[in-house]
């Protein structure tokens, strides 16, 4: 890692509050906004800062992933995403977001036999999965699964032990793929189809998913390499609601199967990665592109909850870099199967159009993002809408794993434990029932 990737000081901020004028340090990194260091304003000021939904808040420094939501800049470690999406394949970007640095073939090889010889799960996982009624969604699937990981892993769950360490993020970037597919296959009332050594990762997830025992099974090489690129772009995303999540349930030691089961418990809602069934249902109900300027009128009326799904971003206020390499597969997807006119599609490209050419979405800056796509993606290639959160939770397992080893390597994390703005009652004293 080159040596000089480090924040440095910038100045001082000086804030005029109750006690006079304080000055706090100002903190820059290599590119971005620098952060002004508040971690001792409650002590000298006995204030706090007030953000809620951490708008305005850095939670850690980090040197994963860059993202510059003006100019729509997405980076994994330096690395533009449009040239890793196409030049790069999910493992070599899995190394590159774990190590920080693109591998050499050797260490490719190495790291990828590593995670091939760690797909199975232990057998007796298969009887839990038959605990779970057959309607399941496959996140609740998912959520249950992962966190028993620790209980069928005891040898990898010490996390201040840095060969658990290793042990653990490869079981869960090894294994996520076999979980994933093992949820589908439940879910369609299918035997589980056990991994292959002689496959890729992303051609074995698709074997593990569509093969059946009763016929022989060929991955085609071009869905296989969408699917390579979804993940890709589903990879990390710095320190979005699941990652936090992640980072804030490692904080306070627990295992790291454990604060990855809270990942894609937060990833599941409809705000985050559930965005991408969302859209889904959203184009479906919407249904013919006679309907569009309904559901737009609806967006914008504040007294309806409804939000165009797979719109906007809390960062990207400029189009989703990952939404463009997103449509582009979806059309290579749509002509590799042969779909000429998917009615979805025809809704998708005409409520874009619409969107950003309406003054309340070019206001609001609100763009496709990278969930817009992805449903019509990986509808067509045979996934039902209930599995697209769990694809997503299968590529960003191995960001949250690398943001997880980072956090616990980093000396000044601590627990995380935000304050608050206290609006309720002052002291009072208990009313016995015979006075209320
Ligand atoms: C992901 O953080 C990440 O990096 C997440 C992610 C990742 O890779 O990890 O990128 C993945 O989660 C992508 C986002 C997927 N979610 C959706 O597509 C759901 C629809 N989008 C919205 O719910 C919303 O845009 C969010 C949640 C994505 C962002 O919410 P913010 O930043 O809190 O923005 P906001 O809710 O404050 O909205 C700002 C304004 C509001 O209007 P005003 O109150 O200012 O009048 O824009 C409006 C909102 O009403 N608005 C929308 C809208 N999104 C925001 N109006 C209509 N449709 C929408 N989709």
């Amino acid at each position: 890692m080159s040596k000089d990737l480090n924040s440095h000081p910038a100045g001082k901020a000086r804030l005029e509050t109750v006690g006079g004028a304080h000055e706090f340090p100002i903190m820059a990194g290599t590119v971005g906004p620098s952060v002004i260091d508040i971690s001792k304003l409650y002590a000298e000021t006995g204030q706090f800062t007030y953000d809620p939904g951490f708008t305005s808040t850095a939670s850690c420094e980090s040197k994963i992933t860059y993202i510059d939501g003006d100019a729509g800049v997405l980076l994994y470690r330096g690395y533009p995403i449009d040239q890793l999406a196409e030049k790069s394949n999910f493992l070599e970007t899995a190394y590159l977001l774990l190590k920080g640095e693109l591998p050499s073939k050797r260490e490719f090889d190495e790291f990828s036999h590593a995670i091939t010889h760690h797909t199975m799960v232990h057998e007796q996982m298969r009887s839990f999965f038959s605990g779970f009624r057959r309607d399941a969604h496959p996140m609740a699937i998912m959520c249950g699964v992962v966190g028993a990981l620790s209980a069928f892993y005891h040898d990898s769950t010490d996390i201040n032990d840095p060969h658990q360490r290793f042990v653990a993020s490869r079981r869960l970037i090894a294994k996520m793929p076999t979980i994933a597919a093992m949820a589908f296959k439940y879910s369609v009332g299918q035997p589980f189809v056990y991994p292959r050594n002689e496959l890729d990762y992303t051609a074995n997830f698709l074997h593990m998913c569509f093969a059946v025992p009763a016929a022989s099974y060929q991955v085609s090489p071009t869905l296989a390499r969408a699917m390579d690129r979804i993940f890709i772009l589903h990879a990390d995303h710095e320190q979005n609601a699941s990652t936090s999540t992640v980072r804030i349930a490692s904080s306070s030691g627990a295992n790291p199967f454990a604060c990855i089961a809270a990942g894609i418990a937060c990833l599941w809602g409809p705000a985050h990665g559930g965005a991408n069934e969302a859209a889904l249902n959203m184009l479906a109900e919407i249904g013919t592109v006679k309907r569009i300027p309904e559901f737009v009128a609806r967006a914008k009326d504040k007294s309806d909850s409804f939000r165009l799904m797979g719109f906007g971003h809390r960062v990207y206020k400029n189009y989703d870099p990952r939404a463009r390499v997103m449509q582009q597969t979806c059309h290579e997807v749509l002509n590799e199967l042969g779909i000429k006119d998917d009615p979805l599609l025809d809704v998708a490209m005409e409520l874009e159009r619409i969107a950003l050419s309406d003054e309340y979405f070019i206001e609001k800056k609100l763009y496709p993002n990278i969930d817009f796509y992805s449903g019509i993606t990986l509808k067509a290639m045979g996934f039902p809408t209930t599995m697209f959160t769990a694809l997503f939770a299968l590529a960003r397992t191995v960001g949250w794993v690398a943001q997880w080893m980072e956090m616990i390597e980093d000396p000044s994390q601590r627990i995380g434990r935000p304050r608050q703005l206290y609006t309720g009652y002052t002291e009072r004293a208990y009313v016995g029932l015979d006075k209320r």
